[in-house]
């Protein structure tokens, strides 16, 4: 089925609960689970957006959130983790060479590349891996000061970066940005 043929059926689907919804407050209670348990559509998720105030998060600590039901990892790096972030720019056992950031489409993996600002304090990432979907463990975790995903042993750096293990490809980089000083949009 086409997108354009699954959009218009869940409209069509939607016209029929919300018809039927109309008929009795007793219908519209039981129909409206089954309308919010519809997946909606790439074009609304695409619209649908939320905010994280990051006003508490202490640089070397992270932030979990979820968001179109995977979980996003904010992390506010120290300047020890920019720093060996940067210092692995390049490094050859870079699995992936693209940064996986849609806010920056196309980009090489460079740290600069990865993160929210110039400095490279903000480290949004979907907390995903890239082999078989596990979340990975973060503070440092794994051979490269990152992230470790313990389902088959991925490794990534303090970017991110798949290092070593199946992982095909780094940490992917949701669409955000800053809207001010304190708060990210998702999405
Ligand atoms: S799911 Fe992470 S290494 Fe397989």
């Amino acid at each position: 089925m086409s997108h354009a043929e699954d959009a218009a059926g869940t409209r069509r689907d939607f016209l029929y609960y919300a018809t039927a919804g109309a008929g009795a407050v007793a219908t519209g209670a039981a129909v409206w689970p089954l309308v919010n348990q519809m997946n909606p559509s790439a074009d609304v998720q695409a619209l649908s957006s939320i905010f994280v105030d990051v006003s508490a998060v202490e640089p070397g600590t992270q932030l979990t959130v979820k968001y179109l039901g995977k979980p996003v990892f904010i992390r506010r790096r120290t300047e020890d983790e920019i720093a060996r972030a940067r210092a692995d720019d390049g490094a050859a056992d870079l699995i992936d060479g693209l940064s996986q950031n849609p806010n920056k489409p196309g980009t090489s993996a460079d740290d600069v590349n990865r993160t929210m600002d110039e400095a490279g304090e903000w480290l949004v990432m979907v907390g995903v891996c890239t082999h078989l979907g596990c979340v990975p463990m973060g503070n440092g975790a794994g051979d490269f000061g990152g992230w470790f995903c313990p389902c088959h042993g991925s490794h990534y750096d303090a970017s991110g970066r798949i290092r070593k293990g199946p992982a095909p490809r780094n940490l992917d980089i949701p669409v955000a940005q800053f809207i001010d000083e304190t708060t990210i949009q998702l999405g």
